[in-house]
């Protein structure tokens, strides 16, 4: 028979049953999860749960049985416990059952639920537009040139939508395969920055905004990096500072080398992108990188954002081992700051 100094040490919660139904054994776990005067009751009494007294019955009657959900009630909040039962191989006839902790498993099944959840609900939009707009096109708009023209011009810009969702979706799933492969090559910043900053010249243009590029050091800079994905997480972010910054302001990228980042090994390189805008509300900071979070989603839409851009730059930081740093005050615009390893 297994004896309390036998399961003390498991880190995890274990209890052994008897074959007349009397608890008998009980780790140090497990008395933190049921209390301390557990032993010589019986195991229904204590457990309580109808679907887990139910499987240790079966159980005891010989059954083999697949783990079963086992829910303690917090004070804060509950934890879900995936509770294996096993029978105990002598004549005792009694089981032992341990009880693994199934909150992340929990969490994660719900943060996938959540997403496909949110990406239907995305994809629906511009696609219940499109099939408004078709409807419109065979019917009252069919004789009406200039209505049709209207129409397909919303129609290409629902249809790009639908296709940066998709692009992005894809983005943030290579790069979530990929954030344990650390990217070593060599990669010239300014000429990451330069490309990135090109690429959004006209969006810049048609809201007035300049785009400067300050540093510090005039000689070439080298990241240790990935050069697509570095390209995408500054035209994200300077894309963000032309959308959400000051119509007709500037936005400020600013490198700078040498400074103390916590976690990080020097040397460090730190790209700071600056705008003018209306800033971010402090309790909005924290979960901007989330998928889909938008401190104002009809402006975000209206700009033809996705809300997977942050989430698909925090993603890349991580894999390149840097860190992203959010820092806003409302009136006073926002700064993007993403620090890399120098490559050496
Ligand atoms: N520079 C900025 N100033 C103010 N708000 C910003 C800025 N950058 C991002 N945000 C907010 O963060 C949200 C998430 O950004 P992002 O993930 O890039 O999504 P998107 O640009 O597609 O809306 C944006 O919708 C916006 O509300
Ligand atoms: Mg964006």
């Amino acid at each position: 028979m297994l004896s309390a100094c036998d399961v003390d040490p498991l880190p995890i919660a274990v209890i052994v049953i008897a074959a007349d139904g009397q608890i008998t054994t009980i780790n140090e776990r497990a008395r933190e999860l049921f209390g301390e005067r557990t032993v010589g009751r019986l195991y229904a009494a204590v457990l309580r749960q109808p679907d887990v007294v139910e499987r240790i019955e079966r159980a005891l009657a010989h059954e083999r049985m697949a783990p079963v959900r086992y829910i303690a009630v917090g004070a804060g909040r509950d934890v879900v416990y995936d509770a294996h039962i096993v029978p105990i191989e002598d004549e005792s006839g009694g089981v032992m059952v341990s009880f693994v902790d199934a909150t992340h498993k929990e969490e994660a099944g719900q943060m996938r639920s959540d997403f496909v959840a949110n990406v239907s609900h995305e994809l629906r939009t511009p696609l219940t537009a499109l099939s408004g707009f078709i409807e419109t096109l065979r019917g009252p708009a069919r004789d009406d040139p200039e209505a049709r023209d209207r129409f397909l011009d919303i129609m290409e810009q629902e249809a790009g939508r639908m296709n940066r969702l998709v692009s992005d979706l894809l983005s943030l799933s290579r790069v979530e395969d990929m954030e344990r492969m650390r990217p070593t090559a060599p990669q010239d910043l300014r000429d990451v920055l330069h490309c990135a900053q090109s690429s959004l010249q006209r969006q810049a243009r048609a809201r007035g905004v300049t785009v400067d590029l300050v540093s510090e050091n005039d000689g070439g800079i080298a990241v240790s990096g990935d050069r697509d994905q570095l390209i995408q997480v500054f035209t994200n972010l300077i894309e963000n500072a032309i959308k959400y910054g000051k119509k007709a302001g500037i936005v400020t990228i600013r490198v700078t080398r040498g400074q103390a980042v916590p976690g990080m090994r020097a040397p460090v390189i730190c790209v700071a992108v600056e705008d003018q805008g209306d800033g971010i509300a402090p309790h909005h900071i924290g979960r901007l990188t989330e998928r889909f979070y938008r401190v104002d989603n009809h402006r975000s839409r209206e700009m033809g954002g996705t809300g997977l851009g942050l989430a698909i730059v925090k993603h890349i930081v991580k894999r390149h081992r840097g860190r992203l740093r959010i820092q806003s005050e409302k009136g006073k615009g926002s700064c993007f700051t993403v620090c890399l390893p120098e490559h050496s």
